[in-house]
């Protein structure tokens, strides 16, 4: 019968698979396999038409004893002990193949195993789970050296390498834990005084396992927190009697964002007709020299509140008509003009008060003649030679 056959062939490939097994055969001496997936007992003859598998047998060593559980016969076929049926099969690419397929590997697996008198040692390896957690507190600027962030490898078989890659100067500091059967877990703290003077600061964590095809790498975000950082846009210095559609704006960098802004005048009330759009001033009106001042812009985050002033001249612009009586032209550029010259004026753009600063701007000397434009306007006469020089 079936099962007469079956037995006495399997006790002749017991007596004597070596003999029958005589061709040379290739397996790796060590196998790791990964818990819960798949693995190949690797055994098979050179690849030629010289060596092919007559008969092969794969036996376990146990503590009890040796258990022969598969058997690859040319004549009889194959032979899974019912106790693997189930989860393993031969391979059988060609006829010089007697490699063994293992589904869903276990501990139990580990262990030694023969295949045509080669031994193969079979470790069972398991692949971390890998993440990354935030460290307990959020980063601030120049605060205290702290955790940045934790790098886990969890219940790896052996232990995994755990290690942080980064331009930051921090330290690292790992501790790992085993528990039954050798499972590791090991986890790696970066710890680090938060500055923002690191431009584009990194922080990767790299985790090598011989479970793994390739390292993991797991990038972590550094958010280092601050308080708003602030400069004034909009102020040019042109800013003249008359002139509209004015606005400055009080531009923030800040981390976490800003929620609080305010601007304010500290010499004197904020003018009517402006209005305040978070970081913005806009002036609705045309500008009034009276909008002259000094403006202060606060912004608050979680951090701090920062503030910045910004000092704001409204100018009158003015043309003055420069006559020069007696003075020879190429002089005019040294010329004392309170004493040598006569002056005559005229004020092309006025606003509603004149004694404003004036600015000589043209002059090569670049005096800055201020005071109240009475005193030019006392001295002026008729012109011989005349100049225009643009005051602001
Ligand atoms: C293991 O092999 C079985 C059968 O070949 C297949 O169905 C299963 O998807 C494989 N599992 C893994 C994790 O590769
Ligand atoms: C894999 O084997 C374990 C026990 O070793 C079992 O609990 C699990 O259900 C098996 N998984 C599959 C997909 O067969
Ligand atoms: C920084 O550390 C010092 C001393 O350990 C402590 O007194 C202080 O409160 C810490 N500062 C912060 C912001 O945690
Ligand atoms: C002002 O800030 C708030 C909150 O940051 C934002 O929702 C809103 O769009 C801003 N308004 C303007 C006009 O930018
Ligand atoms: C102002 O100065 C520039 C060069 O400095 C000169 O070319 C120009 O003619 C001057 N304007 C007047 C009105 O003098």
């Amino acid at each position: 019968t079936n099962v007469t056959n079956l037995l006495s062939w399997m006790t002749r490939g017991l007596t004597w698979s070596a003999a029958v097994c005589g061709t040379p055969v290739v397996a790796p001496p060590r196998v790791n396999a990964v818990l819960g997936k798949n693995m190949t007992l690797e055994c098979r003859t050179r690849a030629s038409p010289n060596h092919i598998l007559v008969e092969c047998h794969w036996v376990r060593s146990l503590s009890s004893g040796t258990d022969t559980f598969a058997t690859y016969s040319q004549e009889y076929g194959i032979f899974i002990s019912s106790k693997y049926a189930k989860r393993m099969h031969f391979r059988l690419l060609t006829r010089n193949d007697a490699s063994i397929i293992v589904q869903n590997v276990s501990f139990s697996d580990a262990g030694i195993y023969t295949c045509c008198s080669v031994v193969l040692m079979l470790r069972l390896i398991m692949e971390p789970k890998v993440y990354v957690t935030a460290g307990p507190s959020a980063l601030i600027d120049g605060g205290n050296e702290t955790t940045v962030a934790t790098c886990s490898a969890e219940r790896a078989r052996p232990e995994a390498q755990v290690y942080w890659e980064s331009n930051l100067f921090g330290t690292t500091l790992s501790d790992s834990v085993r528990a039954v059967n050798d499972i590791i877990t090991t986890r790696q703290y970066y710890v680090w005084q938060p500055t923002r003077l690191i431009q584009s600061p990194k922080l990767t964590c790299v985790v090598g396992h011989p479970a793994l095809q390739r390292d993991i790498r797991i990038p972590y975000q550094i958010s280092v927190q601050h308080a708003p950082e602030i400069s004034i846009v909009g102020y040019d210095e042109e800013w003249y009697v008359g002139r509209g559609d004015i606005k400055i704006t009080c531009i923030v960098n800040a981390n976490p964002a800003a929620h609080f802004f305010k601007w304010s005048r500290l010499d004197d009330q904020m003018p009517e007709g402006v209005k305040m759009v978070n970081g913005t001033l806009i002036f609705v009106q045309p500008l009034q020299l009276k909008d002259s001042g000094i403006y202060r812009c606060e912004i608050a985050n979680t951090i701090d509140l920062t503030s910045r002033d910004v000092r704001i001249v409204i100018q009158v612009k003015m043309t003055l008509l420069v006559s020069v009586m007696s003075v020879p032209d190429s002089q005019i550029p040294a010329l004392n003009v309170r004493t040598a010259c006569r002056w005559k004026m005229a004020l092309e753009e006025v606003g509603d008060d004149h004694s404003n600063h004036i600015k000589a701007t043209n002059m090569s000397d670049d005096r800055d003649e201020s005071g109240p434009v009475s005193d030019y306007v006392s001295q002026a006469d008729g012109a011989a030679v005349s100049r225009t020089v643009s005051y602001i």
